[in-house]
């Protein structure tokens, strides 16, 4: 399964062929100036939720690849109002897509679209791929409900929130690593805004006395997972 890193949130997952990038925003993010946001491809893009931190590449991105937008009923009208017709909305709860089964599941946060219209309640995916399964946790705090992943399936790898402030920090994300009952974490949400920004090596040393494994991905790299 291969992994890439477009900065902030927004990375995409490869498995059996199909590209499911998550949460895109990319133009505004002066750290990911050296991604060319024309040449990403996506057969589908899920949404955590409608922050502009999470949607603002995502009008350009849905409408030149045709990908099927996923996401929460509220985020979906409003993708629509941008034009996207390829949709899937969701609340929380699963349903089965060509890569596997989805559940949509609720994190702890905020959700209001760019242009002030709600996008209902903020949530995170648990994707059940054939190859591998994982936990985008999406923008969140540490919140006990993250216990019942390990119920739903055991998963091969989380990527959660590491830059604090607006979500977990790397030591609750230590912490959400535990209840997730998962070793291998990729961190997101760090460094881009000056509220967010980490010491790295800081954030691995509490991954790894916790006998856990932190990955803060480069920008435009790819890991095979
Ligand atoms: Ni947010
Ligand atoms: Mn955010």
């Amino acid at each position: 399964m291969k992994f890439t890193y477009y900065g902030h949130s927004c990375f995409s997952v490869e498995t059996a062929g199909k590209k499911i990038l998550f949460d895109p925003f990319i133009s505004g993010n002066e750290l990911a100036k050296d991604i060319d946001i024309n040449t990403i491809e996506a057969d589908f893009i899920l949404i955590s939720h409608g922050h502009g931190d999470h949607v603002a590449d995502l009008a350009s991105i849905a409408k030149r690849t045709g990908a099927k937008v996923i996401g929460a009923y509220e985020v979906i009208e409003w993708a629509q109002k941008q034009g996207i017709t390829n949709v899937h909305p969701m609340n929380f709860g699963t349903a089965t897509f060509e890569f596997g089964k989805l559940h949509f599941v609720p994190a702890w946060h905020s959700s209001t679209m760019p242009d002030g219209t709600t996008g209902g309640t903020p949530g995170g995916f648990v994707v059940h791929a054939a190859e591998k399964k994982f936990y985008y946790s999406g923008d969140t705090c540490l919140m006990m409900d993250m216990q019942l992943i390990p119920r739903y399936t055991k998963i091969d790898f989380a990527i959660l929130p590491i830059g604090g402030n607006f979500t977990m920090d790397a030591e609750d994300a230590v912490i959400a690593a535990e209840f997730i009952q998962c070793k291998n974490i990729i961190g997101v949400h760090f460094d881009t805004f000056g509220y967010i920004k980490v010491d790295h090596e800081a954030a691995k040393s509490k991954f790894s006395a916790a006998g856990n494994t932190l990955t803060l991905p480069r920008i435009g790299q790819t890991i095979e997972l």
